[in-house]
Formats: structure tokens, C-alpha cells, sequence
């Protein structure tokens, strides 16, 4: 059984939306495929190698499996991934490749799980591997289109983006530093968060806009900045962009990961093009 998920693109949001504040989030027609066969054994592939259940090679992977058999006994199966998605980029990876396998383990195993369920247990398993998480990525990959969160409002993205992959980065490294942070400044740090709050509030009111959500785009990223999650190297390919007149931010983490913008009709320097998606998480023909 061959399943697919889309990657995701947080455009406001990241880190507030963990501390309940609003965040704005379209998937992305870059995909996850997980092929799922039953089999005597575990076995996991993938381009990090091949592995049994293994919570350090394949940790989303080997979770899915491991919370998976709390519905459906299961002694043996045959997972292989492939993915259009860069790990650790920002864009998703991790929560499409979770929501793909549950989804194919689920058809190959005939668990009956709804979206809804998969969904949850996706972010369950974030939960398992990252400590702590908005839920926002498994939503995305499972459900697929562009939301305001929290308030589960869906709307059209009516362009593309450009995105610059700057190298990988670890979730739960950027997302325990913000709690750090928050810990030691919480009144600075609820502060932040409650400006990014209004700025993916506005910016879903004028998501129309190109112009308005730009501008959005750049405080954003100066506030993101203020939370310890750009990077001087992010900071140097940002104020470079903006002498060219691009205005672009972290999109997910940071420490890493992609910076993305409104892609208007000139690719920059290194950057793909990518388009938000509307499809989620699909069984493929085989
Ligand atoms: C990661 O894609 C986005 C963060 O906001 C963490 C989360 O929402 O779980 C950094």
C-alpha cells in the first residue's frame, strides 16, 4: 500500500502558535510517499539507511509503527519512504512522512482509522519525538489546503513562493531555546508573541495583498529574530535579498531550515519555487 502527505509552509506564525497564538499555514506541492507491505520483521528505508525499529535513524517513522500497534496488532512490517521534501528544511518533512505511513499502515492493516484519527496520532508522535509541538504540521500534511490556526479558518493563497534552503536544523533544539527564553523573559516573550499574534491575524485579513503581506513578512522575521531563531547567515541572505527589494522570512523553526517569499515572478539566487497544495494526506494508485 502507497500513501502520499504534503510538506507544509508555516507563513506567520511559528513559535507563537505553540503558546496558542495564531499562525497561518498552507501545505505545499512538494509530497512524502511511504510504500507499507506486512512482513515477518520490521524493516524501515529510507535515504538515512535501513533500520529496524530505530528511534534515533527513524524516529518519526519507528513512533508511527510503535503508537500504530496500539490499534492494530502488529508483528512484522515493511516501510519505505521517499520523499520530494529536504529533512530538516522547515518545510515539513517530519509530520509528512509520519502522516503518510499511518495513513498506508492503516489501509494495509484495514485499522478503519478516520483522518481525524490519523491526524491525532501524527500528533501524538510529534509530541513523542519533538516533546513539545502546536499539532499545526501533522494538521497540514493530513488535511492538506491553507488554515488560520487556532481558529481552523481555511482560505486560497492566490500565488506562489520562492523558498532558499539554508541548511538543516532540529526542531526540538529551536522550539526547547524558545522555551528557554520564554522561561527566563516570560513578559518580553508573551510580548513578541502577542505582536506575531496580530501580524498572522492581519495578515490572513489581507492575504490578498501581496504588498501588505510583504511588509508583514518583514516584521515577522525581525521578531523571530528577537526570539534567538534567525541565524547570521540567515540575517546576511536576508539583507541581501532586501537590497535587491525581496523581503523574506524563516518559514517553520529557524536555526536553519528555508527562508520564503512571495515569489513575483523573479527567482532569487538558489531559491525553488513551490505552490501551495490543497490536497492532504491520499492513498496512491499503485
Ligand atoms: C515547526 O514547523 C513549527 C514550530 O512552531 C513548532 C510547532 O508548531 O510545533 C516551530
Amino acid at each position: 500500500m502507497i500513501a502520499s502527505a504534503p510538506g507544509k509552509i508555516i507563513l506567520f506564525g511559528e513559535h507563537a502558535v505553540v503558546y496558542g497564538k495564531h499562525a497561518l499555514v498552507s501545505a505545499i506541492n512538494l509530497r512524502c510517499k511511504a510504500e507499507v507491505k506486512k512482513s515477518g520483521e520490521i524493516r524501515i528505508h529510507s535515504k538515512f539507511g535501513t533500520t529496524g525499529l530505530d528511534f534515533e535513524v527513524h524516529p518519526y517513522i519507528s513512533f508511527a509503527i510503535k503508537r500504530f500497534s496500539e490499534f492494530r496488532d502488529l508483528k512484522g512490517v515493511e516501510v519505505k519512504i521517499e520523499s520530494d521534501i529536504p529533512p530538516g528544511s522547515g518545510l515539513g518533512s517530519s509530520a509528512a512522512v509520519t502522516v503518510s505511513t499511518l495513513m498506508a499502515l492503516n489501509e494495509e492493516f484495514n485499522a478503519g482509522l478516520s483522518r481525524e484519527e490519523i491526524c491525532e496520532i501524527a500528533r501524538k508522535v510529534e509530541i513523542d519525538v519533538q516533546g513539545r509541538a502546536s499539532g499545526i504540521d501533522p494538521f497540514i500534511s493530513t488535511f492538506g489546503g491553507s488554515w488560520l490556526f487556532p481558529d481552523m479558518e481555511k482560505f486560497l493563497v492566490p500565488y506562489s513562493f520562492f523558498v532558499i534552503y539554508v541548511g538543516e536544523k532540529s526542531t526540538s533544539e529551536m522550539v526547547s531555546k524558545v522555551a528557554k527564553l520564554k522561561e527566563k523573559y516570560p513578559e518580553v516573550m508573551e510580548g513578541i508573541f502577542n505582536a506575531i499574534d496580530s501580524i498572522s491575524i492581519e495578515a490572513y485579513r489581507r492575504i490578498n495583498d501581496p504588498k501588505s503581506v510583504k511588509d508583514l513578512i518583514s516584521i515577522n522575521q525581525s521578531l523571530l529574530r528577537g526570539i534567538g531563531v534567525s541565524t547570521p547567515e540567515i540575517d546576511y541572505l536576508i539583507s541581501k535579498l532586501e537590497e535587491e527589494g525581496i523581503v523574506a522570512k524563516i518559514t517553520g523553526a529557524g536555526g536553519g531550515g528555508c527562508i520564503f517569499g512571495i515569489y513575483e515572478g523573479k527567482i532569487p539566487k538558489n531559491a525553488f519555487i513551490i505552490k501551495p497544495e490543497l490536497e492532504g494526506a491520499k492513498i496512491e494508485d499503485t
